[in-house]
């Protein structure tokens, strides 16, 4: 075994090895953990503050116990953690803020190998940014979902959010039936329990190789969670031995695997944001058009909400994401390595599919569509996406006249206003919701439909936004639009009763107003004042880049080693 960094603290002679090892023993450890032994950083992103998150301090006892019985020394640390639901104006603001504590704090201290343990959707991408830009070995632990909601008889979970408020709009449930309907969803421990973002997120880890096999989809309130986070601190600690770094792992054909096994879970849309930052901290050359191409051949394996009918605790008590991982084998690069030390072909030579119906075959797939189609046009110059699974199929070929809101507000101020000109046909175009204009990208690009639209029984419309979708959402829904209004894109000077076309087989979105036109209207055009002065939001303005490239701070991107030359003392 190559020297321990840690010993860069521990094993120091004289006053500052002193120091670093005196104020640990205030915990009660003996001499003896500090020589020799791999340290092991667990990175927690527990909070009460992010529900999903809220068990973690449990899970970090049970990697604890495999860490020491595999001879290493554990210290767990908190970073910033994002809760999805509480945090305002939007967790994906601080995405980046929270890769920045888990970068700092991994390289600062005397940590050997890392385990992440992530769950809430932003708390995975960012630590994983972070630990990216640092390079030590690191294995990635996810919470679990949450069990399968059950409701007056009916399973339910997240996505029904958007159901029951639409029913409720309409007058078809009660206002202490919604309430019933919260606790009901959310019954247990563990992240939202369908193919949302975080769930995405989690297979993402287990499909680039981060973690053990099943850690996508063993709910949270299963044992077998707390059997996985143990056996994940045994392996860490081989991990640093073996010197395995993320660098090793998280090659170009791991994220290549990634975007082929997303596309046949259905995945969220926010896999492309997040996948597209971490390979930019890594340093693995990632192109927004990589998912449109390497998606395309890949069919709707596996039968989950929102794309299709089942929870996550079917998946997994159907085979989970080996199972799929196995289908999909002859589409992927079998022999990537894994945090196992082991290819992707040896990690699911054992898995077995145990219900059909909800994970489909290659030759019997769930839908023939699947992945992530990226668009361009006048509109998008850099890129839009739409995720056609959740899409309405007779939607992606149409031309219809744009309803425009100019941001949130002036959406939620007018949406129901029964004067709105708009119907069906129409094209719903929301601007200022992309990083710097909202800022922080929030997921409204799902925008509910005009109660107007809604009362004639329709349940989809076109809908265009430089903002994010939860993974939770469906409908005909272009997302990302880049460049963004707030930067000058042309999406900012749309206005309402121009003709936009769509044409998702071929590729294309489109304003159909002249190029004198647009550039007449750039002309005018002048860039939003945001309103923020100071502080991190002003700081997050000026450096965020744009969605077709991940939505990073630009100082952010690339890797600064681990490497620490100085001691304070
Ligand atoms: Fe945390 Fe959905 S709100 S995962």
């Amino acid at each position: 075994m190559k020297k321990l960094r840690s010993q860069n603290w521990f094993g120091k002679q004289g006053k500052d090895g002193f120091i670093y090892r005196a104020w640990m023993k205030n915990q009660g450890f003996p001499s003896d953990e500090f020589q020799g032994k791999p340290v092991i950083g667990i990175c927690n992103t527990w909070s009460e503050l992010t529900p999903c998150n809220a068990h973690f301090r449990e899970l970090a006892e049970s990697v604890k116990r495999g860490v020491w019985e595999a001879g290493g020394f554990p210290l767990e640390f908190p970073v910033m953690s994002l809760g999805e639901t509480l945090i305002k104006p939007t967790a994906m603001l601080y995405r980046n803020l929270a890769s920045m504590d888990a970068e700092e704090s991994i390289r600062a201290n005397p940590i050997d190998g890392v385990v992440l343990l992530g769950g809430c959707d932003k708390t995975t991408p960012s630590i994983l940014m972070g630990a990216c830009s640092v390079d030590l070995p690191t294995i990635f632990l996810s919470g679990g979902p949450m069990l399968t909601g059950k409701y007056r008889g009916k399973d339910i979970g997240t996505s029904d959010v958007w159901r029951f408020t639409e029913a409720q709009k309409k007058g078809q449930i009660t206002q202490e039936e919604f309430f019933q309907a919260e606790a009901c969803m959310c019954r247990s421990r563990g992240h939202c329990a369908v193919m949302g973002t975080a769930s995405t997120m989690a297979c993402m880890i287990e499909s680039l190789g981060l973690s053990l096999s099943d850690n996508a989809a063993i709910p949270a309130a299963d044992s077998r969670r707390k059997m996985l986070a143990q056996l994940t601190g045994r392996r860490v600690v081989e991990m640093v031995k073996e010197d395995l770094k993320l660098s090793q792992i998280l090659t170009r054909e791991a994220f290549e695997n990634s975007i082929r096994v997303n596309a046949a879970i259905g995945g969220s849309t926010n896999f492309v944001i997040h996948l597209l930052a971490i390979a930019a901290r890594i340093g693995t050359d990632l192109e927004l058009d990589d998912f449109d191409k390497l998606s395309i051949d890949v069919p709707l394996l596996a039968n989950l909400q929102p794309s299709g009918k089942y929870m996550m605790e079917d998946f997994y008590y159907a085979g989970g994401l080996p199972s799929i991982i196995k289908e999909l084998l002859p589409k992927l690069h079998k022999t990537a390595i894994t945090v196992t030390g082991e290819s992707v072909e040896s990690n699911v030579s054992e898995a077995e599919c145990f219900n059909r119906d909800v994970i489909g075959s290659l030759d019997k797939p769930f839908k023939n569509d699947s992945g992530i189609a990226v668009v361009k046009g006048n509109l998008c110059e850099n890129g839009a996406i739409i995720k056609p699974s959740a899409a309405t199929p007779e939607l992606m070929v149409h031309t219809g006249k744009a309803v425009v809101f100019e941001d949130i507000e002036d959406y939620k101020a007018r949406i129901d206003d029964p004067k709105l000109d708009v119907d069906e046909t129409c094209i719903l175009v929301l601007k200022n919701v992309g990083p710097k204009g909202y800022p922080g990208m929030p997921e409204v690009g799902n925008m509910g439909l005009p109660k107007k639209v809604l009362d004639k029984g329709v349940s989809d419309m076109v809908r265009i936004s430089d903002g994010r979708m939860s993974g939770t959402a469906f409908g005909t829904v272009f997302l990302h639009v880049s460049p963004e209004a707030a930067a000058g894109g042309t999406l900012a000077i749309v206005q309402s009763g121009d003709l936009i076309e769509i044409d998702v087989p071929n590729r294309k979105l489109e304003l159909k107003i002249s190029d004198d036109e647009i550039a007449n209207r750039k002309l005018q055009w002048k860039a939003p004042d945001l309103g923020y002065k100071r502080g991190y939001v002003q700081l997050y303005i000026n450096h965020v880049e744009q969605a077709h490239v991940g939505a990073d701070l630009d100082f952010l991107k690339g890797n600064s080693g681990s490497t620490v030359n100085r001691d304070s003392h």
